[in-house]
């Protein structure tokens, strides 16, 4: 019997390759990706033809292109990131795979836990595409709608972006944030943080089970705080971090002014980050939102119980790498001055 076939858009970007690395590991589906025209020639894209994976070339708004390419395929998963312009892009691929008979549609979630309606941004555009259900206003989802089966995967806060910097510099290397040293609000929320690897594996079981369709599933590896993880880098470098310290009160005076100056405008990568990152800091630390239970009540799935077999990296294997100068730069060239 022939496999599934699943599709990947947004094969070349951070998620969509560990999705496509533990699909191709667990060998249960036909991995295809499909890439915007102008990325072909990028370096992981070219990556991705050296490992044999077919390759489609298309925009996401040729509808009709898009059609015959999905033809056939079992399920789409869309990690395209948070540009408005690729978020958009979603609602004609849904519409395609609708028209192709696709089985199921995973669309650009891979977030930490909140609800919708002003919150977070990121998660009021899914919302407010349609792309979610919106639970506040009860509004069906555009897959409701459609009558397209989806799971939406969110994923807890990755590892590769919480850990704190040392003032030895030895983890510089792999951070976002220089330095990352700031405890933002009391430091002893705990929030659910996952090794990006693990994502993959994840979503790999998760497309092959009934259980999840048109659920909504939390996957995470960890729940740890801020002075938790603080503390796990200073256990395991011997060094002594420097705290500063943002209360919850200036975190919101902070955000607030980020927001009222953010034309959410991508080009502008470091406002972006600065923005976004703070809305996640924000809804973790001081809201508490990035929390399993929570997760519950929202009524997701919890990974964790699903796939008990499945046993996810510990944040201090992960410290280890970073320590050891093994750890991937996630965001390599990128660094922005912390707040
Ligand atoms: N939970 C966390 O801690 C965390 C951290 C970071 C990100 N995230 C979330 O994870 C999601 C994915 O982010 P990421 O960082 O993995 O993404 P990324 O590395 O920026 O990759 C985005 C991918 O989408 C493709 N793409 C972008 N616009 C497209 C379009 N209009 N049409 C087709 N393909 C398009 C890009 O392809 P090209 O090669 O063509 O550019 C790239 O392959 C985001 O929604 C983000 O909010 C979560």
């Amino acid at each position: 019997m022939s496999k599934p076939r699943v599709l990947i858009v947004g094969a070349t970007g951070r998620t969509g390759g560990t999705i496509v690395d533990a699909l191709l590991e667990a060998g249960q589906t036909e991995v295809e990706v499909l890439i915007r025209p102008p990325s072909l020639a990028k370096p992981a894209a070219l990556k991705l033809q050296e490992r044999g994976i077919k390759i489609h070339a298309a925009e996401l708004e040729n509808t009709t292109q898009l059609a015959g390419i999905l033809s056939g395929t079992h399920t789409v998963i869309s990690a395209v990131g948070p540009e408005l312009e690729a978020q958009l892009a979603q609602i004609p691929l849904a519409d395609a795979a609708k028209k192709a008979g696709v089985q199921r549609f995973v669309p650009c979630a891979w977030m930490t836990v909140c609800p919708a309606g002003g919150v977070m941004w990121l998660r009021d555009q899914l919302s407010s595409f349609n792309l979610m259900h919106n639970r506040e206003s009860k509004s069906s989802s555009m897959f409701v709608k459609l009558g397209l089966p989806y799971t939406i995967i969110d994923v807890g806060y990755w590892y590769q972006v919480s850990f704190p910097t040392l003032p030895s510099g030895r983890v510089d290397y792999a951070s976002l944030l220089l330095p990352n040293t700031t405890i933002l609000g009391e430091g002893n929320m705990k929030t659910a943080l996952t090794d990006l690897r693990d994502i993959g594996p994840y979503v790999a079981k998760i497309i092959m089970d009934v259980r999840t369709v048109n659920k909504y599933v939390f996957c995470y590896g960890e729940l740890l705080s801020q002075e938790e993880l603080f503390a796990k880098m200073e256990e395991l470098s011997g060094e002594n971090i420097e705290r500063k310290y943002i209360s919850s009160g200036e975190l919101k005076t902070l955000l607030d002014t980020t927001k009222s100056s953010f034309c959410y405008d991508f080009s502008n990568v470091q406002q972006a980050f600065t923005f976004i990152g703070l809305e996640y800091r924000y809804s973790m630390y001081v809201r508490g939102d990035n929390d399993p239970a929570y997760a519950k009540y929202l009524g997701y799935l919890d990974a964790r119980e699903l796939y008990p077999e499945f046993v996810p990296r510990r944040f201090e294997a992960y410290a280890k790498e970073l320590l050891e100068g093994n750890a991937v730069a996630v965001y390599q060239g990128w660094s922005f001055q912390a707040w």
